[in-house]
């Protein structure tokens, strides 16, 4: 049976320091059987880029991860892929810095990471490649005699042509994604603005959700990712009796706790939050010293310019919202900079009325899926989503809002807060069904079969086929590729 290749940016490397288990980890589960493999950075920064890749095996799945060097992390991760790609596919044109050194530095790792692949690669292997970091991987294993299915899924938006062509370099990599087998998105939206920006800026000829240039052809299809909804919930009517938890309770003293939960990334929203927190005090003073906001921003990226400038407007922000509105014995926001762990912030879904997720633009966002699937069903919170979270598409019972407009965060606030058990308890219903359908391993296993047609993984071990294989070119003694205990 063919065995299924994951790459990505980052790879979760099981038992290394800091790896969390992250929606893609969790998404991609129940495909990751043994013999599966999956590629890419180690997160590490080191003098030389690696010779070969560095292996660990768990659980019968190999991990093969690269080291990047200085210049590598500084023009591929934060330059290209997160100062140019990540504002343009998030509406954010302003905030795009495009530099032609970069835009070669992003081409040349992507090189160098499919070059390292295709030396290990079986014919029949299937590759799925992941996110907007890795555009032209595709193209280099073409290059390198690839044929195998190649796969694709983008986790944050596209753009219409109009926005996209502001990219310079846009045509050639939509030319890149050509090269794919299977584009996925997140939305249909997505998916269609992708085989607008094929046909009006390279002509490509697009045939329902097919799309040929160059004699390629390329299936683009909405297919949105899920969370494993069913341990989730089970994790957080655990985590309501754990400490962290019976903590945060007692601290609300009975008021009823809004809460947000985001990487601290300017296309989350969060200034216009913030204000709109501010609004809900001044508009409806009935709501002063009876709701306290929970945010929880986990510091991103924060070797990129517009990050750290959003982190201090936030500081700012929030000392102005409790400013203004706190008392001797209230503190209207809460406002955390790290992350916390999964299991905790299932608890802390559990126990709020009010889940508030409001990005200016967003590719799905599994926040608002893990704060319904922790609600108690006899007594639910209230979920206010972004119009323009791709999760919107699917969760429109939830009070969906225009994010640029602090006045209806505001009132979508309110109206959370008042609103009554019956009409909590129908639009928690709905949402239920939805989050607990469009799951994790529904979406990984849509893709597969898309992709391939036929099951995948369950081949014969990754890491002693290639131990093997490379054992005759390079001694092992003196290359990096090794198995490390796990
Ligand atoms: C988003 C992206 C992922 C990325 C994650 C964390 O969800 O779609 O590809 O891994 O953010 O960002 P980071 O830059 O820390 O990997």
């Amino acid at each position: 049976m063919a065995r299924l290749v994951i790459v990505s940016n980052r790879v979760p490397v099981p038992k290394t320091r800091g790896a969390q288990a992250g929606g893609l980890a969790v998404a991609l589960k129940e495909v990751l059987r043994p013999g599966a493999m999956w590629f890419g950075w180690s997160g590490r920064i080191s003098p030389e880029t690696s010779e070969a890749p560095y292996l660990v095996e768990s659980r019968g799945v190999t991990y093969a991860t690269l080291d990047l060097t200085k210049r590598d992390y500084e023009n591929f991760y934060v330059g290209f892929a997160n100062g140019a790609l990540w504002p343009l596919f998030h509406f954010q044109p302003a905030l795009m810095k495009f530099r032609r050194e970069e835009y070669a530095g992003y081409l040349d790792v992507n090189r160098m990471l499919a070059q390292q692949l295709a030396k290990i690669l079986l014919p029949d292997d299937v590759i799925w490649v992941h996110d907007y970091h890795l555009i032209p991987f595709a193209r280099f294993l073409r290059e390198a005699g690839v044929r195998n299915r190649i796969g694709f899924f983008l986790h944050i938006p596209f753009v219409p042509p109009a926005m996209m062509e502001t990219l310079p370099r846009a045509r050639d990599l939509l030319a890149d994604l050509g090269h794919y087998d299977v584009a996925g998105f997140q939305t249909e939206g997505h998916a269609r603005d992708f085989r607008d920006c094929m046909a009006r800026l390279l002509g490509a000829t697009v045939a329902g959700d097919t799309v040929t240039h160059q004699g390629r052809t390329t299936q683009a299809v909405a297919n949105p990712i899920g969370i494993d909804a069913v341990p989730f919930e089970r994790e957080a009517i655990r985590a309501v009796q754990s400490a962290e938890t019976v903590r945060l309770a007692a601290s609300l003293q009975g008021r009823a706790l809004a809460i947000g939960v985001d990487r601290l990334d300017y296309s989350k929203g969060l200034p216009n939050r913030f204000e709109g927190y501010a609004r809900l005090l001044k508009r409806f003073p009935e709501h002063l010293e009876k709701v306290s906001f929970l945010q929880i921003a986990a510091r991103s990226r924060e070797d990129v310019t517009a990050y750290r400038d959003l982190g201090r407007e936030l500081d700012r922000l929030a000392g102005d919202v409790n400013g203004r509105f706190s008392e001797f014995d209230w503190t209207p926001l809460r406002y955390l900079t790290r992350a916390a762990p999964r299991r905790q912030l299932a608890g802390f879904f559990r126990i709020a009325r009010v889940g508030v997720v409001t990005p200016l633009h967003d590719g799905m966002n599994l926040v608002a899926k893990e704060f319904v699937a922790a609600q108690n069903p006899i007594d639910p919170g209230v979920l206010i989503l972004s119009r323009f979270a791709g999760a919107a598409d699917e969760m429109t019972e939830a009070l969906l809002v225009n994010p640029f407009d602090p006045d209806e965060i505001a009132e979508a606030m309110h109206e959370a807060l008042a609103m009554k058990l019956d009409e909590r308890k129908r639009r928690h219903a709905a949402l239920r069904a939805n989050v607990f359908t469009t799951t994790a391993s529904a979406y990984a296993s849509r893709f597969l079969a898309l992709l391939s047609g036929k099951p995948v993984a369950n081949g014969p071990s990754f890491i002693d086929d290639m131990l093997r294989r490379v054992a005759g070119k390079w001694p092992l003694d003196r290359t990096p590729l090794r198995r490390r205990a796990s």
